[in-house]
């Protein structure tokens, strides 16, 4: 097995032993084709965690099947793009990019090129990019992310192109093997899709529906990351505060954090994302007193004005999300507090967006996601009436930006002269620094060694430079 490579244990839902089988064809096939060499692939991530963590899994299936892995897809003998559908920046991103991969393969013929991920799964958008490319050679959404070695297989052995769209949105596929892209962060997913339908949210459409994995299979892939050396582990799911709501004995959120959290070894614990409609007390009292739980707390809010956040059927309004920040603020211990935020809904007015401003003011979180309202086809939002100009909504989002920097630079500078414990990243590029973050998620840089990257160093902060913080080793 190749080193990093995990293979989850095996469920009633298991992969179909076919698909290692077509594993091992693809090998055989590209073996003639490169007289020994070894095939290279080329894997291009979009959008969010939930799809790197795909990606992991492709690259683990490709990996089994004889490939290596390159950054520059001239070098390659398979290039996949994993797409995302959340905006229309996003989507216009991969078009373009898409489109300038047509000389390429003009270039070296025998490239296969294949898309995936969340756009894929929109059928005007499948079909439309299926056409306008027709040097793509294969096409599937993300419910057919399980039998990704089948459809590969049949294009490279039958010379043909392969559009594949599944509608089987309720299972979930164990034993896929994972390729993880870091030796001490992982993702690791305990559920898949979204049953919440925001009302601006494309996420429910291209995810299907949501469902857990099996506690016992999380723990175990939990504990085979901390064994391998992991020194950071975060669990991700849609709305992970849902977790367990489909599985037999219905295990919750808490539980499952608490029973990974009582895994011995020197990591931590974080998760994402939480939804402010199921974040319960008893969460936050299990993040308080855990032994590896990141002083973490990804709660996005998108709005803080009641009328659009019914508009946005999100389930709580804004004094219940104050409640729940309240009662983290005052049980988590220095809790970092991050979310996201949608400028620009339809039929949002100054005076709306004035309490999102207010909102922030009053929660100081350390940083802030924040995005223009992009309509998505098919969605609700995309027919409400939206008269707010595109300008307006920029000056808006400027706004918002300026505020967060003054409370971002704030809540570092009072950070200054202590001690932070921080896993080292990366180097800066900088001479002889050192990138690393805090359990809050704060980015801190410092003079080290590179040596220490992928280990906890004590770090006393020296200076706040807006939202990054200066330091050098305790
Ligand atoms: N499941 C997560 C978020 C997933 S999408 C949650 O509910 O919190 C990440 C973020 O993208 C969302 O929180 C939202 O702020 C933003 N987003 C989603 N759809 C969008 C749209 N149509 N336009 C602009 N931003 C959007
Ligand atoms: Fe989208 Fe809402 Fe689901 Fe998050 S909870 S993925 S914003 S529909
Ligand atoms: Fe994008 Fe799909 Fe994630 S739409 S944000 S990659 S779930």
């Amino acid at each position: 097995m190749p080193e990093n490579t995990i293979i989850a244990n095996d469920t009633s839902d298991v992969i179909s032993k076919q698909q290692f089988e077509y594993m091992k064809l693809i090998s055989q096939i590209m073996a003639d084709r490169k007289r020994g060499e070894k095939p290279m692939a080329y894997i291009r991530t979009y959008g969010c965690q939930q799809n790197v963590a795909d990606s992991e899994r492709i690259k683990g299936m490709l990996e089994i099947s004889g490939f290596d892995f390159t950054e520059n897809p001239e070098d390659a003998d398979f290039i996949l793009f994993n797409t995302c559908a959340i905006r229309e920046h996003a989507e216009d991103r991969v078009f373009g990019n898409v489109g300038a991969l047509k000389a390429l393969k003009r270039r070296h013929p025998q490239i296969v090129i294949a898309l995936c991920g969340c756009m894929m799964e929109q059928e005007h958008i499948a079909n439309k990019m299926y056409k306008s490319f027709p040097f793509v050679s294969l096409v599937f959404g993300t419910h057919s992310l399980h039998r990704f070695p089948q459809l590969l297989h049949q294009t490279l052995s039958e010379g043909k192109r392969v559009y594949e769209r599944d509608n089987d949105d309720k299972k979930v596929y164990e034993g896929i093997p994972v390729k993880r892209d870091g030796t001490f962060k992982g993702w690791l997913s305990i559920m898949y899709g979204c049953n919440n339908f925001c009302t601006y949210c494309i996420v429910p459409y291209v995810r299907g529906r949501e469902r857990s994995r099996e506690k016992s299979l999380v723990l175990d892939e939990a504990r085979q990351m901390i064994n391998s050396g992991y020194k950071e582990i975060t669990l991700l799911g849609q709305n992970v505060n849902s977790y367990g709501k489909n599985l037999p004995d219905k295990p919750t959120f808490s539980d499952l954090l608490h029973e990974i959290d009582s895994i011995d070894g020197d990591y931590w614990l974080r998760f994402m994302t939480s939804h402010p409609k199921d974040c319960s007390r008893e969460l936050i009292d299990t993040i308080a007193s855990g032994t590896h739980i990141s002083k973490h707390l990804h709660l996005p809010f998108q709005s803080g004005s009641d009328r659009i956040l019914k508009a946005m059927n999100r389930h709580y309004d804004r004094k219940k999300y104050l409640e729940i920040v309240n009662y983290a603020k005052e049980k988590i211990d220095g809790v970092s507090l991050t979310s996201d935020i949608i400028v620009g809904f339809p039929g949002e007015t100054y005076e709306d967006f004035k309490e999102t401003l207010s909102l922030i003011r009053e929660v100081e979180f350390t940083s802030l996601f924040t995005f223009i309202y992009s309509p998505r086809v098919g969605t609700p939002a995309a027919k409400m009436p939206d008269p707010i100009s595109a300008e307006e909504k920029s000056k808006w989002f400027r706004e918002l930006l300026d505020v967060q920097e003054e409370i971002a630079a704030k809540r570092c500078a009072s950070m200054v002269s202590g001690i932070e414990k921080v896993l080292v990243e990366s180097e800066t590029g900088k001479n002889g620094e050192l990138s690393g973050r805090t359990s809050g998620n704060i980015i801190v840089e410092f003079k080290g060694d590179k040596s220490l990257i992928g280990t906890f160093q004590n770090v006393k902060i020296t200076q706040a430079r807006n939202w990054i913080l200066k330091g050098e080793l305790a």
